[in-house]
């Protein structure tokens, strides 16, 4: 999947940028605050409507301006199509082709992107919750029901967890829609425990391996923690073991007016060796190991859609030595579009370089540089 063409309105900083890209690798260098994540963010809201840093859609505005604009042409199987999104201070609007996309799964299951940003790090570092967004943003790119089972799964939790309080305080309720809520929800819960597994055991084929020809270190993996022992994830197993959960906490779950067992308490863990990098890890371990996850998702986009996805690198080089940069350059092939942001040039292999796009951005305007004189 190549991104041909980006042109945005409003968007941050810019008030109008139209690019073409390259369908390798595209560097957009410049000072600190000119403008080079917030070409990677439209790209990204392009992609997935939302923003990687900003829960408020306003955020991405343009000061003074009532809406924005991103419009993408993509390739894909030789095919070109048009994105584009609309966002107002209210709503937001997506168009593929020209044609009003109304469900978001519709929407994002189409464009594959793979970011990498500083704030990264805290997939290792930060919460629980964290790990479960990213769990779930990746899926939703990759299966178009799993979002809408995840969203059923919320739901159903949410009423569950209603009627648990309503029972805790002696508030009549209705057993046999509480029973039914619950065994949907254990249906649900199924689905997104077998789709999460299924995926940390495919970033598992192929992370040790990257792992290893950045970092050169081995028997890096990840660690899908769930509140069950699962042996093989089948769906007779989950929903056996959930059924007796559910049917021996019940008193528990009342207590605390919550429902204490699920995908919604899901975790997971980045070992070396056996070593959990979240506190045995130096920096630079961390940092490769989410980067490491990242390259590994796109062998997984590859072999899910037959298409590459489109890879969003911010910032990636500041924090690495010399020989991990250049090993993880030597890594990202050919056959994959990157755009990479960085405030200096010096950073990079002059071959790269060469072969690459550059674009200078300077205060929310782009040009694209035909020849960087050092
Ligand atoms: N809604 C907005 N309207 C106008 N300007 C905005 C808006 N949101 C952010 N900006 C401006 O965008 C600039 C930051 O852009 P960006 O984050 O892309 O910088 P950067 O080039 O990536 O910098 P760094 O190297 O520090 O990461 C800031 O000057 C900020 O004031
Ligand atoms: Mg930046």
């Amino acid at each position: 999947m190549i991104l041909k063409q980006l042109k945005i309105t409003n968007f941050r900083n810019y008030k109008s940028l139209n690019i073409d890209l390259s369908n390798k690798i595209n560097i957009i260098y410049g000072q600190n605050a000119q403008g080079k994540t917030n070409i990677l963010e439209s790209i990204y809201v392009l992609g997935l409507t939302k923003s990687h840093r900003s829960f408020i859609d306003e955020d991405l505005i343009k000061s003074g301006e009532l809406s924005a604009k991103i419009l993408g042409n993509i390739e894909k199987d030789s095919i070109i199509s048009t994105f584009e999104i609309i966002l107002n201070r209210k709503k937001k609007q997506y168009k593929i082709d020209n044609d009003d996309i109304k469900r978001t799964s519709d929407y994002i299951s189409n464009m594959n992107i793979i970011i990498f940003y500083p704030e990264d790090l805290d997939l290792i570092k930060g919460s629980p919750n964290i790990r479960r967004k990213y769990l779930n943003l990746e899926l939703s790119q990759l299966y178009n029901n799993y979002y809408r089972v995840l969203n059923d799964y919320n739901k159903l939790l949410k009423i569950r967890n209603e009627y648990l309080k309503r029972i805790q305080k002696n508030i009549q309720i209705d057993k046999n829609y509480f029973d039914i809520i619950t065994e949907y929800l254990i249906d649900k819960a199924t689905f997104i425990y077998r789709a999460r597994n299924k995926f940390i055991n495919k970033i598992n084929n192929y992370a040790s391996n990257i792992y290893k020809e950045i970092m050169k270190l081995d028997n890096f993996y990840l660690r899908y923690k769930t509140n069950f022992e699962f042996k093989d994830y089948s769906e007779i197993e989950i929903k056996e073991q959930l059924k007796a959960k559910f049917n021996s906490e019940i008193n528990n779950e009342i207590k605390l007016g919550n429902t204490l067992y699920g995908p919604h308490r899901d975790e997971f863990e980045f070992y070396l060796d056996n070593n959990n990098l979240k506190s045995y890890g130096s920096q630079g371990q961390q940092r490769l190991a989410v980067i490491t996850i990242k390259l590994a998702e796109i062998e997984i986009f590859k072999k899910h859609s037959k298409t590459s996805p489109i890879l969003l690198l911010d910032d990636v080089f500041s924090e690495l030595d010399d020989e991990k940069k250049n090993n993880l350059l030597k890594y990202i092939k050919d056959d994959i579009q990157t755009i990479i942001t960085t405030t200096d040039l010096k950073n990079i292999d002059e071959k790269i370089i060469k072969h690459a796009k550059l674009f200078k951005v300077e205060s929310g305007t782009i040009v694209e540089i035909k020849e960087e004189v050092k």
